[in-house]
C-alpha cells in the first residue's frame, strides 16, 4: 500500500471518506489525492509524484500556485494583522479595480464563496423587485444552497414548452425549495419567451452563466445572449450573470465584456482570489443600495472583506489588466485546444476539446461541436467511461484531471498564467501515448 491509501485508511476515521469536501475523494485513485505541496503549474502528492494541473483548485488558482506577487501580498498582510474584520484603504481600491474590469459592477459587496454570493444576489434580487421566483437554466451551476442547487446533475423531465421539473442536486432541501425555483432549457429562446409569459410578473431574476463552464464549455448561441438581455428588461427580471467561473478567464471584463452584454448584477468569485476565499456580488448602484445599512436586504459577514484575500484579490486584479496578460493564454489556449483536436482525429477517436479563455474541456464520445449548445444532447452523448480511462491513465503520465466521471456532462479543466508552451508540448506528447492506450 502507497502513502496515500495509508493516510487515507487513517483519515476516514476522521473525516468524512477521508477528504475535507464531497468533490475530492477520487473514483479513479481509491481515495483522495493527498498532497504535500504545489508549485506553478505543478502539484507534488505524499508519494513524490508530480503532476500537470489542470485542474486549478477548481478554477480558483488562475495564476498558477505559490506565486510570487500573491506570496508577497499575504506576507504584507500578515505583517498589518491579516483579519481585522474592518475595511481598509485595499477594501476602497479593489472596489474601484472592480468597476474597472467590470463597468456593470457599480457598487459591490464582498462575501466569502460563490454559494454565498449568488445566495446574496438572489435575496437582492427579491428584496429589489418584490417578486418571490427565480428562473434558472438547465445544467447551469450556481453554487451549493437550496435557493439555486437543481437541475445540474441530472436531466429531468421537460415539457412540451421547455420548462423542466425544478429537482434539488441533494438530498436534505426542504421539501417546499422547489417552489419558487423555475428552470428553462438553455439557448432556447421560444422556451424562454414561454415561461417568463406564463409567470408574467412572478419572476424577480434570472440567474445564468454566460458560458457554463459547468457543463464542459457551453456557450451561448449566437444572439441568444442579446435575446435573454432583451427579455428580462422588458419583463423588469434582474438579470444575474454568475461569473464565477467565467470572471477574470476571458478577458478581464470576463465574459460580459466578451459577449458585450451586460447584466443588472454579477456574482464572481475563485479567480479573483487567487487561492484566497473572497467572492462578490456588484451590479447597478439603485439595485446594491437596497442592501443594508441604506437598504432592507441584509448581508454581512464575519470573515467578509478580511484584509489578507482582499490583499490579494487587489494584486490579482491588477494582474489581469496588464497588457498581454491574455495573450498569454491565447497562445498556449489555442496550442492546447486545436492538438487535442487533431489527436481525437489522428487516433480515430470520437470526441473534441472546447475551450474559452482560460478553461476548457474534453468531450469524450461528442462528434458535432455544435452539440455543446444542448445541455441535454451532451449529457446523452457524452462518453463517461472513456473519460475515466483517460482521466486514470493520465495520472501515470504526470498529468492531473481531476477525476469528475461521475459527472453526467464533461468536468471544466484549468489553463493557468504558470502553464508555459514547454508544458502544453509536454502535455501533448503525453495525450498522444495515452489516446494510444485507450482508444
Ligand atoms: C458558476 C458557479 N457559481 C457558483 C459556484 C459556487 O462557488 P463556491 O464553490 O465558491 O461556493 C461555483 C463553483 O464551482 C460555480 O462554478
Amino acid at each position: 500500500m502507497g502513502k496515500m491509501q495509508d493516510m487515507y485508511e487513517d483519515a476516514k476515521q476522521y473525516l468524512v471518506a477521508g477528504s475535507s469536501a464531497g468533490q475530492r475523494y477520487n473514483g479513479v485513485m481509491g481515495h483522495p489525492l493527498y498532497l504535500d505541496h504545489a508549485d506553478g503549474c505543478r502539484l507534488y502528492d505524499v508519494e513524490g509524484n508530480s503532476y500537470i494541473d489542470y485542474h486549478g483548485g477548481s478554477g480558483a488558482a488562475l495564476f498558477g500556485h505559490n506565486h510570487p506577487r500573491l506570496k508577497a501580498a499575504i506576507e504584507k498582510a500578515v505583517e498589518r494583522g491579516f483579519f481585522m474584520n474592518y475595511d481598509t484603504e485595499d477594501t476602497i481600491e479593489l472596489a474601484k479595480l472592480v468597476r474597472q474590469i467590470f463597468p456593470s459592477c457599480e457598487k459591490i459587496r464582498l462575501a466569502n464563496t460563490g454559494s454565498e454570493a449568488t445566495q446574496g444576489a438572489i435575496r437582492l434580487a427579491r428584496g429589489f423587485t418584490g417578486r418571490d421566483k427565480v428562473l434558472r437554466f438547465e445544467g447551469h451551476f450556481h453554487g451549493m444552497h437550496e435557493n439555486i442547487w437543481f437541475n445540474h446533475s441530472a436531466v429531468h423531465e421537460e415539457d412540451a414548452y421547455g420548462q423542466v421539473v425544478t429537482t434539488p442536486d441533494s438530498a436534505g432541501f426542504q421539501h417546499d425549495a422547489v417552489n419558487p425555483v423555475l428552470t428553462v432549457v438553455f439557448n432556447d429562446v421560444d422556451a424562454l419567451e414561454h415561461i417568463v409569459k406564463k409567470y408574467k410578473g412572478e419572476i424577480a431574476c434570472l440567474i445564468m452563466e454566460p458560458i457554463s463552464f459547468n457543463c464542459g464549455c457551453m456557450i451561448p448561441k449566437e444572439g441568444f445572449l442579446q435575446q435573454v438581455r432583451d427579455i428580462c428588461t422588458r419583463e423588469g427580471i434582474i438579470l444575474i450573470f454568475d461569473e464565477v467561473i467565467t470572471g477574470l478567464r476571458v478577458r478581464p471584463g470576463s465574459a460580459q465584456k466578451f459577449f458585450g452584454v451586460y447584466p443588472d448584477m454579477t456574482t464572481t468569485a475563485k479567480a479573483i482570489g487567487g487561492g484566497m476565499s473572497i467572492s462578490l456580488i456588484g451590479g447597478k448602484a439603485e439595485i446594491m443600495d437596497h442592501f443594508n445599512p441604506i437598504g432592507n436586504v441584509a448581508m454581512s459577514g464575519t470573515y467578509t472583506g478580511a484584509l489578507m484575500p482582499v490583499m490579494v484579490s487587489v494584486e490579482c486584479l491588477k494582474m489581469a489588466l496588464e497588457p498581454g496578460f491574455y495573450d498569454h493564454f491565447d497562445t498556449i489556449g489555442n496550442k492546447l485546444y486545436n492538438g487535442v483536436n487533431d489527436l481525437f482525429k489522428k487516433h480515430g477517436m470520437k470526441g473534441h476539446a472546447r475551450g474559452v479563455g482560460a478553461r476548457w474541456a474534453i468531450y469524450f464520445g461528442v462528434e458535432n461541436p455544435d452539440d455543446d449548445y444542448d445541455f441535454r444532447k451532451i449529457a446523452t452523448e457524452f462518453d463517461r467511461s472513456m473519460d475515466r480511462k483517460f482521466v486514470t491513465e493520465a495520472l501515470s503520465y504526470g498529468l492531473w484531471f481531476h477525476d469528475t466521471s461521475a459527472a453526467i456532462t464533461p468536468g471544466h479543466r484549468a489553463l493557468l498564467t504558470a502553464h508555459t508552451e514547454a508544458d502544453i508540448d509536454e502535455t501533448l506528447e503525453k495525450m498522444d501515448a495515452i489516446f494510444n492506450k485507450i482508444k
